[in-house]
């Protein structure tokens, strides 16, 4: 059976995509990419963040809800990151409050909800508590649009993509880009895959 391989992870270019199927990949996916484009769904406030963020300030943590999570190190996230547990758990108990409101359902619906979660997930107590973290922080920046109130999801490419073009705009430069390449490395002219970048 021939099973199609698609590459994903970092992939921006046609300098990468070109690499993936120099590894035999059938192709490649991109989720960072697509995101910072201007047909992205995210608010504009929200989009400027990733324009605009740091390379060496895209991080893995644990402190939003127990998991592991790339985001971009922005005010929240700082917060979280440096603050003690009690900290923490007040901001749990802020998404929890805030996730009941958005849910439009009772305190009891609630607590017997969050024990059906950590029973189906075999949570800690910990991640229990910090569960309602993730959807409502991820709600307030990437839906209604306060990055600096919510958490930044992210591939650390983002600290390399500097413009909102549409995604029909970045898949043609992508194929343009892969194209001059490949170009380039038939004819053997280094210099000419460099003028496509
Ligand atoms: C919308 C979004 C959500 C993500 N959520 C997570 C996550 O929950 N945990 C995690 O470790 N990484 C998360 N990431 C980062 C991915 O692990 C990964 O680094 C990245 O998406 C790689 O592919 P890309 O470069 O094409 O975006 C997320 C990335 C995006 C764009």
């Amino acid at each position: 059976m021939k099973v199609p391989v698609v590459a994903a992870g970092g992939f921006k270019d046609g300098r990468g995509l070109v690499a993936a199927l120099a590894y035999g990949a059938a192709g490649i996916a991109m989720g960072t990419r697509f995101l910072m484009t201007s047909d992205s769904p995210v608010p504009r406030a929200t989009l400027e963040r990733y324009i605009t963020s740091d390379l060496t300030k895209i991080i893995v943590s644990t402190k939003v809800d127990g998991a592991r999570m790339r985001m971009i190190l922005n005010e929240t996230l700082g917060r979280l990151e440096n603050t003690g547990v009690i900290g923490r758990y007040w901001t749990a108990l802020k998404s929890g409050l805030a996730f009941r409101k958005h849910a439009g359902i009772g305190y009891v619906e609630m607590i017997r909800s969050a024990l059906a979660n950590a029973r189906a997930n075999k949570l800690t107590l910990a991640e229990t508590l910090m569960a309602a973290n993730s959807p409502m922080l991820i709600q307030r920046s990437m839906v209604e649009g306060h990055p600096s109130e919510g958490v930044l999801p992210s591939g650390q490419v983002a600290g390399l993509i500097r413009d909102l073009s549409s995604a029909a705009e970045v898949i043609e430069k992508i194929v343009a880009e892969a194209e001059a390449r490949l170009e380039a490395l038939n004819t053997g002219r280094r210099d000419g895959a460099a003028a496509a970048e």
